[in-house]
């Protein structure tokens, strides 16, 4: 499997790394323009207490973001994203000043001004003159090599670049840079400060653009390049295929055109054909429409288009993972959640194919000569996990659940995953046993992916084959000699929580919580969610019978009350570790699930069923009770399990299931007629 010691020397999951210092107090971000402010928003919403200091040559650039930032606390209040009180917060303790000494507190110092070597050069300068020997200093550079940069500095052991992609507030990925100049010490603190604060970071290698502009800038400026043949509409709808918004869309929205000009030329040194399209100099707005609108392309120029675009991608993508630029699991997720690609680069290529890309590949080195092809076979590039990370300590291998656009939610391909990684390892003499947790600390899982549900409804045997074709890792789980422990660092829920309780023990932070939402969609946990608490923790059966049926949602606490957790720690720091601890208390004593039947407490539900204020469908929550029923009176835990994945493929058949599941994907609440 392709996965980088080179760039993550110390760990895959950010936050595995000790932290060599606590949160800062006080940030500064300097420049004011588009993405400072927003940068200092993020920093503010995550960190409500520091004290942030905005600082601008211009004046009107520091009333602007003010202004910016009241409006976007606003927001979040009218649309209930937050409290009233931590709008304020928020809002309190910045300053905005045109005053440099301002920051000499400081502890985070993040420049976001104007690409211009001199001018950061001497933004630098003076950071440097008045902040502390230790505070870590940082460039906002999307193009600029970090040497390039701080070579000038006093002390640059404490600097590297860490680029954000708009709207930095609330997009995800931040790319910290690894360079020879700067310590390892400061990159395994930014890795760990960005996850910490909600943030997605990706360690990159310091070359131009470092990974996702070298993707962005080419893609459009082959777009430009492709006006020969086409109009800036026709080129977007072609594109449309592949991403949400096509290259010129994106660029009106973002004044792009300069920046491409820029970013192209500093990547002709390493060779003529990063050539700017000489169009974006000379043009101002596209005319485009808004994506998704109709506009005609016949079907040989659409193939043309289509090629080009793609030749460029991939052409980036093989280049950045021969050079070790970045990891393919990296690229693939950062095209997605910065740069607004629906799949991947290399799922685009796996769906295409190897004969396919291979002809991409011939033409787009016909058309335009010079740009990196594919280094080894198109099939080495496939060999990664797309959505996990997966560490080594002692001799436990670690998976991360990583897919943090949807709170890690479980598609076929995650469950896949973890299975590959089980059996990859699990015969292996030096693997002691497993840990699985979620990325980030929101998060273990917050299901099953309810987009997948769509194809099961209305179709009996459809639904109880996907129950069954998901079951496989749990199924794989109950039979291992060595141990899989679940470390619970957020919400476990409903087909992530069916995971959890799988292993052969969970260990959980204070604040993570449980919880089989499921009913609240018209459905019910199919992967033994009905069958596996009440064999594993009979003293629970009240609880579950709530959980499963009125989705009530425990605590942390409380599952440790029932037995379901075995240890829980106050911190994410003690969790890695205590799962650690357990996979050796485990070794021998694996205590295998249950296999006759339980005894379980009558269920009693209300006339009109609830989950907090939302009314559940009568009809499901029937279904739901004659399936917990049935998985207690079997005899064997196989016939148990089976009894849940029928019990699924009969609440797909009901209006219950489509509405709910429907009105999560139009997001708004489900209204159940029976
Ligand atoms: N399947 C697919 N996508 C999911 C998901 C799931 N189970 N859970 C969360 N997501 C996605 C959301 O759709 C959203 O995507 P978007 O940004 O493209 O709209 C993203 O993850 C973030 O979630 P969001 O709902 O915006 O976060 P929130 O903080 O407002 O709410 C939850 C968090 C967990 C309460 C809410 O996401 C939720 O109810 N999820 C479904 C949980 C569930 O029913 N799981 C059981 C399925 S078996």
């Amino acid at each position: 499997m392709i996965q980088t010691k080179k760039l993550y020397p110390t760990a895959f999951n950010p936050l595995f790394i000790k932290p060599a210092r606590p949160f800062p107090k006080e940030i500064a971000v300097i420049g004011a323009g588009t993405i400072g402010p927003d940068i200092g928003y993020y920093l503010k919403s995550a960190l409500p207490q520091i004290k942030l200091i905005l600082v601008d040559v211009v004046e009107a650039a520091l009333k602007n973001a003010e202004k910016r930032y009241a409006d976007y606390a606003k927001k979040a209040v009218d649309k209930r994203k937050m409290k009233e009180d931590q709008a304020r917060a928020i809002l309190e303790n910045i300053v905005y000043t045109t005053d440099y000494d301002q920051i000499k507190h400081c502890e985070l110092v993040i420049e976001a001004a104007t690409e211009n070597i001199p001018l950061k050069q001497k933004i630098f300068s003076m950071i440097e003159e008045r902040v502390g020997s230790d505070t870590i200093i940082t460039s906002n550079t999307s193009s600029i090599p970090a040497d390039r940069i701080f070579s000038k500095m006093k002390n640059p052991e404490r600097t590297t670049i860490t680029h954000f992609f708009a709207p930095a507030w609330r997009s995800l990925p931040v790319e910290v840079v690894t360079w020879p100049g700067g310590s390892q010490e400061t990159v395994d603190y930014l890795f760990w400060f960005f996850a910490k604060t909600g943030k997605v970071p990706l360690i990159t290698d310091n070359v131009i653009c470092f990974m996702l502009d070298r993707v962005f800038d080419n893609w459009c400026n082959e777009a430009a390049f492709l006006l020969n043949q086409a109009t800036a509409a026709q080129i977007d709808k072609v594109a449309e295929e592949f991403v949400f918004a096509g290259p010129f869309y994106v660029l009106n929205m973002a004044n792009g055109n300069p920046i491409i000009v820029e970013t192209n030329t500093l990547q002709m040194e390493e060779g003529s054909h990063y050539l700017p399209a000489s169009i974006l100099k000379s043009v101002d707005k596209w005319l485009t429409p808004r994506p998704g609108a109709k506009v005609e392309v016949l079907k040989d120029l659409k193939e043309s288009i289509r090629d080009r675009l793609l030749g460029i991608l991939f052409s980036q993508s093989f280049d950045i993972i021969d050079r070790n630029i970045g990891t393919p699991q990296d690229l693939n997720l950062g095209c997605q959640i910065a740069l607004g690609f629906r799949k991947g680069p290399f799922d685009i290529m796996r769906e295409l194919g190897e004969t396919e890309v291979e002809r991409i590949m011939k033409r787009f080195q016909k058309e335009r000569p010079g740009f990196p092809q594919a280094a080894k076979k198109i099939t080495h590039y496939q060999d990664f996990k797309r959505h996990l990370l997966v560490d080594e300590i002692e001799g436990v291998k670690i998976i991360t659940i990583r897919r943090p656009q949807a709170l890690n939610a479980l598609n076929d391909e995650i469950t896949n995953e973890i299975l590959a990684v089980l059996k990859e390892n699990h015969a292996k003499p030096d693997i002691r046993g497993f840990v699985i947790t979620g990325y980030g600390t929101r998060a273990f899982s917050a299901g099953a992916d309810i987009g997948r549900f769509p194809q099961t409804l209305g179709n009996a045997k459809a639904a109880i084959q996907y129950a069954r074709d998901c079951a496989e890792v749990q199924l794989f789980i109950d039979q291992m000699d060595k141990p899989v422990v679940a470390a619970i660092n957020g919400m476990a829920l409903g087909g992530g929580l069916e995971i959890a309780i799988r292993c052969h023990s969970l260990i959980a932070v204070q604040n993570a919580f449980f919880q089989f939402p499921e009913i609240t969609l018209g459905i019910l946990p199919a992967i033994g969610g009905c069958v596996v608490p009440y064999r594993k923790w009979p003293q629970g059966a009240e609880l579950f019978h709530q959980m499963i049926c009125l989705a009530k949602s425990i605590n942390a606490q409380e599952a440790f009350k029932i037995g379901m957790v075995s240890k829980l720690v106050d911190e994410y720091i003690h969790l890695i570790p205590a799962a650690l601890e357990e996979v050796q208390n485990l070794k021998g004593q694996i205590k295998r699930i249950f296999q006759g039947q339980v005894r379980i407490p009558e269920i009693r539900m209300p006339d009109e069923p609830k989950a907090g204020n939302q009314n559940l469908s009568k009809e499901a929550v029937t279904i739901t009770i004659q399936t917990i029923q049935a998985g207690a009176a079997a005899e064997k835990l196989s016939e148990a399990l089976e009894a849940g994945y029928q019990g699924f493929g009969k609440i797909a058949c009901t209006e219950a299931a489509k509405e709910g599941i429907t009105a999560f994907l139009e997001k708004r609440k489900p209204v159940y007629n029976k």
